[in-house]
This record gives C-alpha cells, structure tokens and sequence, in this order.
C-alpha cells in the first residue's frame, strides 16, 4: 500500500521495450486509473468526518481497520501460493514477508496498527469485541475469492486492490484522522510507526514495483486480463461496501440519532 497517485503504466525497469499498441492493456491502466480517482473522491467523502468525530467514535471507527489488515496478511499468503513462478509471485512474497515484520513478530503490521490502537487508549480486550459483522462477511468472501478463484482475479481482488485502492483509503484515513483536535491533542504520546510505514517512502516504493511487476504479467498473459479487471473492479466495491458499513454504522443518519437517546437515557 502507498501513497503516489499515478497508476498509468509504469516505466520499465530493464527489460526490453514495451511492444506498441499492446491490445487491452492501455485500456487497463485507464481503468486502474479512474477506479482510483473515484475511490478517492469515495474515501474522502466518507472519512473526511473523522477530522471532527468525537474521540469514543474515531477509536471504534479505528479498531474497524485492524480486521482489514489481519484478513490481508492472510490473502497475500494465499495469493502467492496460488500465483505460478515469476516476478510478480517474488514480489507479493516480498510484500507478505513486510507484513509480517520480516522475521520478528513485533514487526508485523497486524502488530504495528494494534500498537496504535492501544497507544489512543484502547486494551487488548477492546480491540477484539465489537468488529462489525457485515464487514467480517465481506473480509471472508474476499477470502473465499482468493482461494477459489483463479490466480488471476486473485491479483486483481487482492494484490492490486489491496496495495492500490486499500492504500487510498488508509491516505485518506490519515489525512483526517490526524487533523482531529483529540488526536492532535495526543499526537506526542501515539505510536505512529504503522502510518509512517504506510505514509511514506517504503509504501511508494512498494507500488511502483507492483505495477512494473503487474504489466509484466499482463504482457506474458494477456489471456488473463479480463479476469485481472474483473478482479480490480470487484476489490472496488468490496472496499466501498467496507467503509459504507462503517460510515453507516459510527457516523450516519442512524448512528447519530442513536448516539443522541443514549446520551438521553
Ligand atoms: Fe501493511
């Protein structure tokens, strides 16, 4: 996951030049890059209210997201397993040993977002007891998907949609997140590795090799395409369906006229 914001094809490293007119594939990046323009326009919409939710509603809204990364860390694992021999395979296997902290555990990202969660207050036990279900429903059929599909969609549902549209969503998080009067207030005190991880340089560099590494793939497999888009599109909604869950459950119509009876009561 990353934070540039170009995902038109990228420049090769240093195999030989890209054949002119590549049936499809211009077609494919143009895709990638209105889905990711529209995820942003999404993301901002719906999580530019955490700059202003009261403290108790951003640290649940917050726990929500450590379920993303758990179910990733997962999906990548499988995704490689399922990818044949190549750059892409290598590199996804790259990724997935970066989630997992390279070797040490109180490395691994899971880790890393629950010392943040725990750094705004929360304990072990908070972090565990309220996960929204619906959104577990959607985690585990894109589970399901990467398992049961074939390697092709897997890498449009989870290598691309997690490194590319998931890192939209978690930009636009930080970016809100962090200009709440609560969090600027605490901002000294906060464990922040896991935003500089996944802010900053390592999560550029991340995207720009998995795009180099995806356009490889689509050129040796252009068979594989439409499966690839299929892919891509179905991440799309799925991780709009995640935040609308979200949104509708911590700062809707509903859940403010729910936050006013119990304040009442
Ligand atoms: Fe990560």
């Amino acid at each position: 996951m990353s934070t540039d914001t170009d995902t038109r094809a990228p420049s090769r490293p240093s195999a030989a030049p890209l054949p002119a007119n590549t049936p499809g594939l211009s077609e494919f990046w143009r895709l990638a890059d209105t889905a990711k323009t529209q995820t942003e326009y999404l993301a901002n919409e719906r999580l530019h209210r955490l700059a202003d939710a009261p403290f108790d509603v951003l640290q649940k809204i917050l726990i929500q997201y450590r379920y993303f990364t758990i179910f990733y860390i997962t999906d990548l694992a499988l995704l490689v397993a399922k990818l044949p021999f190549g750059e892409l395979r290598s590199l996804l296997a790259d990724f997935l040993n970066d989630e997992l902290g390279n070797g040490d555990h109180d490395a691994a990202h899971e880790r890393l977002y629950d010392n943040f969660l725990m750094s705004l207050g929360l304990d072990a036990q908070e972090l565990d007891r309220d996960p929204n279900r619906a959104n577990l429903r959607l985690l585990d059929t894109l589970q399901q998907r990467v398992t049961s599909e074939g390697p092709a969609y897997a890498v449009g549902l989870r290598g691309m949609g997690g490194e590319c549209l998931c890192q939209i969503y978690l930009a636009a998080m930080h970016e809100h997140f962090s200009k709440n009067p609560a969090i600027r207030e605490r901002a000294k005190d906060l464990d922040w590795v896991f935003w500089d991880i996944h802010t900053g340089e390592v999560d550029i560099a991340h995207r720009e090799k998995l795009k180099a590494a995806l356009h490889e793939y689509v050129l040796e497999n252009p068979d594989e395409l439409p499966e690839l888009v299929r892919g891509y599109v179905d991440a799309k909604s799925i991780f709009e369906q995640f935040w609308e869950n979200i949104y509708s459950d911590y700062l809707g119509p509903a859940a403010a006229s729910k936050r006013r009876a119990a304040t009442a009561s």
